[in-house]
């Protein structure tokens, strides 16, 4: 059993401010950090800290930003053989995060806008592998490796995030769709129906989760309707928890928890998360999870 993720890595630019600016306005900062980034190898740091053995599929530029966006992937011993430098820059986010843990993120995605599915050759696509997916790299790429990992009988998993155009045939073979409310309800309204797990799981005849933060996270499939509560924390930076709770989600799903121990403990790992400063660096091991699942 193992992952492979596809996807985007960043460094990320984190200023923490008073409060996040308005347009036109400029705020003064109190601290900058350059941090590894990218929902693709945030992801993938979630998962493997959590213990999964895990592959990341992407590209980097050939640049000094290029060390910081890996670094947290080299530290969590995963796979990067099928990395490719290419000629263009690093990806880089800006991120404001506020006294209340907001943030306002932009993203310039550079050379994730190169990564190929071609990077995954056939033998890595088996009925033993978890394929795990965001949209921060070129959306058909994306389409292109769900239909033939599907095909393969891979399990793949899409968080669908930022949202973005995706043929129904790929989303239909999916075996988990992951949104937060957001992307839920742009998802809904394209399909024509509500923005529940439910309701998109009608529509689309797959499994699908809807993170909604503080509020929890419900998901309804085959395996029936789940709601799963959120672990109450007081959050320094959510930076990174939706990540966090998709690699978990992943990381559970290969180890053979069901779907709902899946969902318990992303949540007490995104709970975590949010106690601590950046996306890849906040996120919790294995034994940190378990610590605070043992609480409830
Ligand atoms: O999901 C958080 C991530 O989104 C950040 O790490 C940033 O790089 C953007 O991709
Ligand atoms: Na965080």
């Amino acid at each position: 059993m193992s992952i492979l993720v596809f996807g985007s890595v960043n460094t990320d630019l984190v200023f923490t401010v008073p409060n996040l600016p308005a347009p036109g306005e400029t705020v003064l900062g109190e601290g900058f950090a350059q941090m590894a980034g990218g929902k693709g190898g945030n992801q993938a740091v979630a998962a493997a800290r959590d213990g999964a053995e895990v592959a990341f599929v992407g590209c980097v530029g050939e640049d000094g930003l290029a060390k910081v966006a890996l670094g947290a992937m080299r530290d969590a011993g995963v796979d990067l053989s099928r990395l490719i430098a290419v000629d263009e820059p690093t990806g880089v986010a800006s991120i404001c995060v506020d006294a209340e843990g907001r943030n306002q993120i932009a993203v310039a995605p550079g050379a994730n806008r190169m990564t190929r599915a071609a990077q995954v050759e056939d033998a890595a696509l088996h009925p033993g592998v978890t394929l795990l997916m965001q949209m921060e790299v070129p959306a058909e790429e994306v389409a292109a490796l769900i239909l033939r990992a599907a095909e393969a009988g891979a399990r793949c998993i899409l968080n669908l995030a930022p949202p973005r155009e995706m043929p129904e045939e790929a989303l239909r073979a999916l075996h988990l769709l992951v949104l937060n409310e957001h992307e839920a309800a742009v998802l809904a309204t394209r399909l024509g129906t509500e923005a529940t797990a439910g309701a998109l799981h009608l529509a689309l005849g797959i499994t699908v989760a809807v993170t909604r933060g503080a509020a929890g996270a419900e998901a309804a499939g085959a395996e029936g309707a789940i709601a799963m509560p959120a672990f109450t924390m007081m959050p320094v930076d959510t930076t990174g928890a939706g990540d966090t709770w998709c690699g978990v989600v992943a990381a559970s799903l290969d180890r053979g928890l069901s779907l709902k121990d899946a969902m318990r403990r992303a949540a007490a790992a995104a709970a975590l998360a949010c106690t601590r400063a950046g996306a890849a660096p906040s996120m919790p091991v294995a034994a940190e999870t378990e610590a605070l699942l043992s609480t409830r």
